[in-house]
């Protein structure tokens, strides 16, 4: 069997936070360092503009996020890391794929539909409203993303098999008129991606103002971790830890060994503030290595830039001569 290609995006929305550690950089990670495959891992800048139009906040977005890959030891040596934005080939890619994609695909969109949704059921006169054309061809661009790279396997959340689908539809229409020149992704659904509980109990996002930040100082990280909303019960009572945030959040981190004994403190009552104490020391600890890291690159932003230059030379490499291929095939070289 040929060798595989993973490649997955990380759209630059927001400040990395804890969830966001657990259910995708902590995976990623692990996975740069596994030398089995070829990895393409990208900054998905121009998905966020879809929905950030103000430059400074998409600009420090970009930032945080390439600095919190980097200082939680993305390998960079061995897989590619890159802004999407510094590949025009990927741009010029999704206009060939945008004329090869049926509108009715696009009206299918999840992403496109949960919008019209929203409009009709606040009783909007225009459904489209607040949609842009780039809210409605995000799919295309993401199978650019994806079909650039010839990537065979593209891990991603729930939310997103939709949109593989989609790439696999439109190579499959693109390599059944211009001949076989696209290679048709697999979706890799990760269903153990842990996803992390936010303050309030609920799944930690950011649309719902309940996150904790991977990087602020430890003292801050101590105030987040002592807001996690729990119950009435006191000290000495016995307490469900299945489900309760301070322990999902707690065991997210922890060993198998630490887990146990902290599931025997809550059987054994352990007061709400000795747990959440617990839970900050863990989290801390784990933490304070790569925060520094975070630090230092984020006083020194030019590191990054320089470390994403190189990903975009290494990653056009593959891009340029694959692009000119396909310019052939469809008649424009
Ligand atoms: N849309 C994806 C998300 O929001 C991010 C993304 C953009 C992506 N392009 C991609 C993921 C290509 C996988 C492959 O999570």
């Amino acid at each position: 069997m040929s060798k595989q290609t993973w490649l997955t995006g990380i759209t630059t929305s927001g400040t990395p936070h804890l969830g966001n550690y657990v259910g995708a950089i902590r995976p990623a990670v692990e996975a740069s360092h596994n030398h089995k495959h070829e990895g393409f891992y990208f900054l998905a800048d121009y998905h966020a503009l879809i929905k950030n139009q103000d430059p400074a906040g998409l600009r420090q977005s970009r930032l945080e996020i390439s600095a919190a890959w980097l200082a939680l030891g993305l390998d960079t040596e061995h897989v590619t890391f890159y802004r999407q934005s510094d590949i025009p080939e990927i741009q010029e890619l999704t206009w060939i794929l945008t004329c090869m994609t049926a509108k009715g695909l696009m009206n299918r969109a999840h992403a496109y539909k949960g919008v019209v949704q929203e409009n009709q059921e606040n009783g909007t006169t225009d459904p489209d409203k607040g949609i842009s054309m780039g809210l409605f061809s995000y799919p295309i661009l993401m199978s650019a993303d994806i079909l650039m790279f010839q990537a065979t396997h593209v891990p991603v959340g729930r939310d997103q098999i939709q949109h593989i689908e989609m790439a696999r539809d439109i190579a499959q229409r693109f390599n059944h008129h211009y001949g076989d020149h696209l290679v048709l992704p697999q979706v890799v659904v990760e269903e153990r991606a842990s996803v992390l509980q936010g303050l309030d109990g609920r799944k930690m996002s950011k649309s719902y103002g309940n996150t904790i930040p991977l990087f602020e100082t430890s003292k801050k990280l101590r105030k987040s971790i002592m807001k996690i909303k729990t119950n009435s019960q006191e000290p000495g009572e016995p307490k469900e830890p299945d489900g309760n945030t301070v322990f999902e959040i707690f065991r997210a981190f922890a060993s198998p060994e630490q887990s146990s004994d902290m599931r025997q403190a809550f059987v054994d009552g352990i007061g709400w503030g000795d747990a959440k104490q617990q839970l900050f020391e863990l989290v801390d600890a784990t933490l304070a290595e790569p925060r520094e890291r975070y630090v230092e690159l984020m006083a020194n932003t030019a590191q990054i830039d320089t470390i994403l230059a190189q990903g975009a030379q290494k990653a056009r490499e593959h891009s340029r001569p694959y692009l000119q291929q396909l310019r052939q095939a469809v008649g424009v070289e």
